[in-house]
């Protein structure tokens, strides 16, 4: 089975935390196009969906799935997303999509957060994956001096705008032993708009596809 069978495995499970007349929060990713794949056959079950990227709007709107502007939405009960990488404690890496801020207002939403991944995306310590930074762009070579301080090796998403108008340093080099002080300092530094770690507000939920099926992961104390 390979890497793409497994995530299309974890997308379907994700259906069954999917409550009914809610709004679904829906990340991006190739992981999450399954799920919307999946969604599409129940989606008279559901009132719509409050979308992380222009990309999944787009697939949400194509099978007829209404997509709702988080401002009109007073609950979203479940978010489905993927990872770039998940610790044992299901905080995450994100944004290799480049969609993370928008997935970070969402996931702070959201009821609970259930993410989707193949089992590759499972580590002991987070930072292997660079970890995405959006940064207004006339910020960027600041934000990369201060990052080079705290020991991370920026580089510059070239040729990529996000969905808000801002651009991305990958972050390389990290051994990310506290995750939670990380995300906390990055967000400190004049000009970040977000930072792909997920560590204040993980996971509650890690549905992993792998060889033996789905396996459940629920976060280790
Ligand atoms: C998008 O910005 C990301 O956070 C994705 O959720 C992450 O990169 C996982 O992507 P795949 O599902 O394509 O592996």
């Amino acid at each position: 089975m390979n890497a793409d069978e497994m995530k299309k495995q974890a997308a379907w499970a994700a259906l069954e935390y999917i409550t009914t007349d809610g709004v679904v929060g829906v990340g991006t990713g190739s992981t999450v196009n399954h799920f919307i794949d999946a969604l599409a056959t129940i989606k008279h079950r559901i009132e719509g969906a409050v979308s992380s990227s222009h990309a999944s709007t787009q697939r949400l709107k194509d099978y007829g799935i209404e997509v709702f502007d988080l401002n009109q939405v007073n609950e979203v009960a479940v978010y489905v997303d993927g990872a770039d990488e998940s610790n044992h404690a299901l905080q995450l890496i994100k944004g290799g999509g480049g969609a993370l801020t928008r997935e970070k207002i969402i996931a702070a939403v959201a009821d609970k957060f259930v993410c989707i991944a193949d089992s590759s995306k499972l580590v002991d310590v987070l930072g292997k994956f660079p970890l995405p930074v959006e940064v207004i762009p006339m910020s960027r070579s600041y934000v990369a001096r201060e990052i080079v301080k705290l020991g991370g090796q920026p580089v510059y998403r070239e040729g990529v705008i996000t969905d808000n108008g801002n651009v991305i340093l990958d972050v390389h080099g990290l051994d990310i032993m506290e995750p939670i002080k990380l995300e906390k300092t990055l967000n400190d530094i004049v000009g970040v708009v977000t930072n792909g770690l997920f560590a204040m507000r993980p996971a509650d939920v890690l549905l992993l596809g792998s060889e033996n099926g789905t396996q459940t992961v629920l976060a280790s104390k």
